[in-house]
């Protein structure tokens, strides 16, 4: 049941410190420089040689596929292309048998990426799952797959199923990247090493859940909410505003930071939160001039930044500090606060939270 939770929503938020370690579990053994994804064993030739990767899903799971562009780009050096399965199946797409498509779904029951597989299978093309629910039709469909192992996900708003989807594809990057030689020995391992912290750091996160209920009760009136992140934060941005928009059913859209002043810096006036992943790493600066455009033009600022920020604290209104990390990994934690903020928006405004009006957890029609 619950566990003592008001929803699922809740405890599936709380449970990511373990499900994100059980997702590694018997896969990463940095101590050992050991990462074995059983599922890609037989298929990692194919994987290693591809021309090109092509991801598809649908919603929160394509904004796990967003992030793994930016992995397998950065680690691997393979050109990826991130596809809504519901684009992708009637578009006429140029697929061959040198593709890996990675098809990544939560229920595995999803009609649309079901037939983008059926689809890229058609034309010869390699397919692998990431899926939660063991046995589930697109777990079937596909020639080979790593489960995500989050345990069952009630709540309809994904959470621990994004980011143990997340935690399997930088495992798949990493691996590759090592066999393929554009990621070195030290590097590996030191990565390695990161990604097994992740889960403590997780659960660090998830202590700001107090401050966090604060900042829902000053905006939970609000009608608009922007979600701004740049690099690895940019998925991050669009799944912490589908969130919002999910549950609380508040309007709020998602772009990367850089893409305000070609059309939604037109939006901001004081009544417009916005919402900044501003993260310590390579665009970090670049951020943070977004912000100050925000600023001068009176919108309020809630900024997720990495703990010890001094910048940042000047300028926004509200500041959410969380652990320090690799760069690429930051998405598995900056993500956890805008799980809360929504979840704390949408029970202060009355909202049901696990079953919001007009979804299913199973998107099985197309
Ligand atoms: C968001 C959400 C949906 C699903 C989407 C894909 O919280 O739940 O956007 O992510 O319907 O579902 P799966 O991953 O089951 O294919």
């Amino acid at each position: 049941e619950k566990g003592g939770y008001e929803h699922f929503m809740l405890k599936e938020i709380n449970e990511q410190p373990r499900s994100i370690a059980d997702c590694m579990r018997g896969r990463l053994d940095a101590n050992n420089g050991r990462l074995v994804l059983g599922g890609l064993r037989d298929y990692m030739n194919k994987f290693q040689n591809a021309d090109r990767i092509i991801i598809t899903a649908c919603g929160t799971s394509w904004h796990a596929g967003l992030v793994a562009e930016y992995l397998f780009e950065e680690f691997a050096r393979i050109p990826v292309e991130v596809e809504y399965a519901s684009e992708f199946r009637y578009r006429n797409p140029v697929i061959n048998e040198k593709d890996f498509v990675i098809a990544i779904s939560q229920s595995g029951e999803t009609a649309d990426t079901l037939a983008a597989i059926e689809l890229a299978k058609s034309k010869g093309a390699t397919i692998f799952g990431v899926c939660n629910v063991v046995g589930s039709s697109i777990a079937r469909a596909t020639h080979a797959g790593s489960y995500t192992h989050a345990g069952p996900e009630i709540g309809v708003a994904s959470t621990k199923a994004f980011t143990a989807q997340i935690s399997v594809l930088t495992m798949m990057a990493l691996k590759l990247g090592y066999q393929r030689g554009t990621l070195s020995e030290n590097r590996y391992m030191q990565l390695l090493s990161e990604l097994e912290t992740i889960p403590s750091k997780v659960e660090r996160a998830l202590q700001l859940n107090d401050k966090i209920k604060e900042i829902a009760a000053e905006f939970k009136d609000s009608r608009n909410f922007l979600y701004l992140g740049r690099g690895y934060n940019f998925p991050v941005a669009l799944e912490g505003a589908l969130k919002l928009k999910e549950i609380s059913y508040i309007h709020a859209e998602g772009y990367p930071a850089a893409e305000m002043k070609h059309g939604p810096i037109a939006l901001i006036d004081e009544e417009m939160p916005v919402v900044f992943i501003a993260t310590k790493d390579s665009s970090y600066e670049k951020v943070v001039s977004n912000i100050q455009e925000v600023k001068a033009r009176k919108g309020k600022i809630i900024a997720v930044v990495t703990e010890g920020d001094t910048s940042v604290k000047h300028m926004a209104d509200y500041v959410i500090e969380i652990p320090e990390t690799e760069e690429a990994f930051v998405p598995l934690i900056s993500v956890v606060p805008l799980q809360q903020l929504s979840y704390h928006i949408a029970v202060m405004r009355g909202c049901n939270v696990d079953q919001p009006r007009n979804l299913a957890k199973s998107v099985t029609v197309e």
